[in-house]
This record gives C-alpha cells, structure tokens and sequence, in this order.
C-alpha cells in the first residue's frame, strides 16, 4: 500500500458564520471542529497532517499546538479550495503517495468513511476518488455531474450550477483521495473562472478526468455525516447529531439516559456503567463520572470534575473542578467547586463551598464521612477533618475549624 498524508483546509474566515473566531474553532460539543476532522484522520491511519490556516492562524495553532504530526500551512490569502490546497506544494512536491483532501468545517465525518475512501482508492488504482452523499436537500453543496454510464464528469458549485443541476441531489462532501503527483499537476493548471473568482479544487478534479485519469466517486458518505458547517444554524444541527452520537456511545457502554434530548453531555465526558444520567443535566468539559452514579435532575458537571462510583447528585447542584470521592452525596441546591471530597461525605441541601474571595480561588478539601449541615457556607480554603458535622446554616472558615 502507498504512503498517505492528508491536507485540511482550515483557512477560511467564514463570512456566512458572521464571527471573529475563525470558523473551525467553533465548537461542536465542547470541542472545535477542527479536531473531530483531525480524529476522524488519526483513526483512519493517516500519520502525517498538512493544515492550512490563514484567517486567525495563531489561535488555531495555539489550540492544537502539542499535536507533533501536524505541519501547518499558511495561506496568506484566502482564494479558494484549490489555492489552498496548492500552497502544500513544497511540502508535498516530491510526495508519490495517496494524498487525503478534507475541509475543517466539516465536524460529522468518520473514521470508518475515510477508510472505505482509501481502500477503494487503493484497490482499484485510482487517480482521483471521491466520496459522496445523496441529500434530499442539497442546498449549497457542489453537485455531482455523471454521464449516462454513471461516470463522474464533474463537479459544479451551487453558484455556478444550471437550473438543472440544481436538482441534483448527489453532492461533493469534500471527503477526497487523490495521486499526489496527479493532484498537484492539475491543481497548477487551475484557473479562477466563476462565478465567485475563486481557484476551486474541484475544478482540478475536472482536469484529471478530462486528461484522461481513472477517477472514481462513491457514495460513501451518509447524508447525517455530510454537512459541511456554514452558518451558525448548520452549527447548531452539526452539535445536535454529535450530541446524539456521543449519547448513543454511551448508552452502548451501560450508561441510562433517561431523556435524550434533554440532556448535554461533552465529547470529552467519561461515565461508567450502570451511571443514571436523570433529564437537564448538563455535563461540560474533561469530566469523568464513575459507575453506579445518579446525576441530575438538573445538575451541571463542569470542566476539571472527577467523580467515583455511587456518587449522588441532585437537583441544581453545580460541581466544579473537584474531585468526589465514592458514595458522596449532594442531593439539593449545593455548589461545589475547587474541591476535594472525601468518601460518603454528605453535603446537605443548599450547603455551598464559597471558593472565591473576590480576588483568587481557594480550595476546599472535606474528609470521609463528613456531614454538612443544609444550608451552610464553606469558606474556603478550608480544610474539614473526617467524620465532623457542621450544624444547619452555619458560615465557617479554617478559622472556625479545631483539629
Ligand atoms: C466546498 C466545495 C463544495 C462542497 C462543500 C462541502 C469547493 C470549491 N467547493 O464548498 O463542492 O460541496 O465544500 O462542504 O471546494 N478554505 C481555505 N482557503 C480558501 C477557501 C476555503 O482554507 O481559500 C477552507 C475553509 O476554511 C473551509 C473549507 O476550505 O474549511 C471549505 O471552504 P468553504 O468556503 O466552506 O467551501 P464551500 O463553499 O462550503
Ligand atoms: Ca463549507
């Protein structure tokens, strides 16, 4: 099999989304775009990443910055899909591999459509192959033009499409496989001439058919994977199906979720069999959740929180980067944040650890089995002994604590 490398193009600004972010930091259940893309490749077996960036570049290696196979690419001027993928030529110049092409914006795709993509790229030595999605509403996307064989001829942007061709209802999801050596010889011959005077790696595409090349497109891709993220309401839809897919992985783990839609749980989250998650809760951020727990109605699990097993928390309880230990219990109305807390401790209706002096955060640490009363204010830091019991509507600080 021949070495791949795969290109990303995430150098866009995003006029449609109306953002100063660039696009592909948006997040889809708590993370960027861009990373389910970068996901979706690692797990196909892509071991080397090109990703073009332009429009906000430093924030977008600022986020990923750690991830050692990427190279990032600058496109200086945002001119269109085929001009950014031109600007990996000297990286990619002497490259005589298959070479993946993918746009960031797209949030929905998987692992397992990329393989397909390559196996069939690779078993029928093709030049070019795409992947392709049948959508009753096609709508923005570049439509699929094949001849009366089935033949891919090309493919024509929404723009740039007869009446006729906007009826099509197979679409270009921008999922591509392409010769290396083939992709950059046609990409050099490409010229600006549509509607939005822009160089479109389609129309390289079009190119390698028309030389002659073996180029395949295949309906690869599932309709619910193909959106392409354009304007903050394709934002909202892509978030819905994630949200979806990342409880439905979940529910196959042992996880209750007794009313989906209802619920919002981070890609990042970690929960254990047999957790009950009970409707509103909304769970946000590298959280992690043990087995056996109950969560919720109502409750909000925030970044940094890592809970053990039969943890119970009710209804408005908010947890905040803090650590529970097994069996702890807060049933009612409590905030806990920066906190430590020790196994079965008990933390009453309403009782709240004041975390924030106003000018910096202080930890709180509670012992095993300790009680505190409903109602009561920690003030932190703090640091509560094992088993001690805090009377009903108490305010107390280290001060107030004797060992
Ligand atoms: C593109 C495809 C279209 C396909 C759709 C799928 C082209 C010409 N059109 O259209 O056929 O149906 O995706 O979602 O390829 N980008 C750059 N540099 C540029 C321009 C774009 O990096 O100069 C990046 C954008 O950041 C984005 C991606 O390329 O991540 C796609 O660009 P976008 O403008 O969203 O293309 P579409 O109009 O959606
Ligand atoms: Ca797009």
């Amino acid at each position: 099999m021949s070495e791949k490398v795969a290109i990303i193009l995430a150098a866009g600004m995003s006029s449609r989304m109306n953002t100063k972010l660039p696009k592909v930091l948006h997040e889809v259940c708590g993370r960027p775009m861009l990373a389910y893309v970068i996901d979706a490749c690692r797990n196909a077996g892509i071991q080397k990443l090109y990703i073009i960036v332009g429009y906000g570049k430093e924030q977008v290696i600022h986020y990923f910055n750690s991830d050692k196979d990427i190279t990032w690419v600058e496109q200086k001027e945002q001119k269109g899909t085929g001009h950014a993928v031109l600007c990996c030529k000297e990286h990619l110049a002497g490259f005589d591999g298959d070479t993946l092409i993918l746009c960031g914006d797209g949030p929905l795709i998987r692992a397992e459509t990329l393989s397909t993509l390559i196996e069939k790229h690779q078993r029928e030595i093709s030049s070019a192959t795409l992947a392709t999605a049948i959508l009753n509403e096609p709508m923005g996307y570049g439509r699929i033009i094949r001849d009366s064989y089935g033949n891919i001829q090309g493919i024509v942007e929404e723009a740039d499409c007869t009446p006729e061709q906007k009826s099509i209802k197979e679409v270009n999801p921008s999922y591509y496989c392409f010769k290396n050596k083939v992709l950059f010889e046609a990409l050099s011959k490409i010229t600006p001439n549509n509607v939005k005077n822009e160089y479109y790696l389609t129309d390289a595409l079009r190119l390698i058919i028309e030389a002659g090349h073996k180029v395949l497109a295949v309906t690869a891709v599932a309709a619910q994977d193909a959106m392409g993220v354009n304007s903050r309401q394709q934002l909202s839809e892509a978030g819905k199906i994630m949200q979806r897919r990342i409880q439905d992985r979940l529910m196959k783990a042992g996880v209750t979720i007794v009313d989906p839609p209802n619920t919002w749980i981070d890609a990042r989250a970690q929960i254990g069999q047999d957790t009950v998650v009970e409707p509103f809760t909304y769970i946000h951020g590298r959280v992690k959740i043990g087995v056996g727990c109950r969560i919720g109605p109502f409750a909000y699990v925030r970044e940094g929180t890592v809970i053990g097993n039969d943890v119970v928390l009710g209804v408005f309880t908010e947890v905040k980067n803090s650590q529970l230990s097994d069996g702890v219990r807060a049933r009612h109305l409590s905030y806990i944040g920066d906190s430590e807390l020790g196994k079965n401790a008990d933390i009453g209706a309403g009782a709240i650890t004041a975390n924030f002096d106003g000018k910096s955060i202080q930890r709180t640490k509670i012992g095993d089995g300790v009680f505190v009363g409903p109602g009561s204010v920690l003030i932190a830091p703090i640091e509560v002994p094992a088993r001690m019991q805090i009377a009903p509507g108490s305010a107390v600080s280290s001060e107030n604590i004797k060992q």
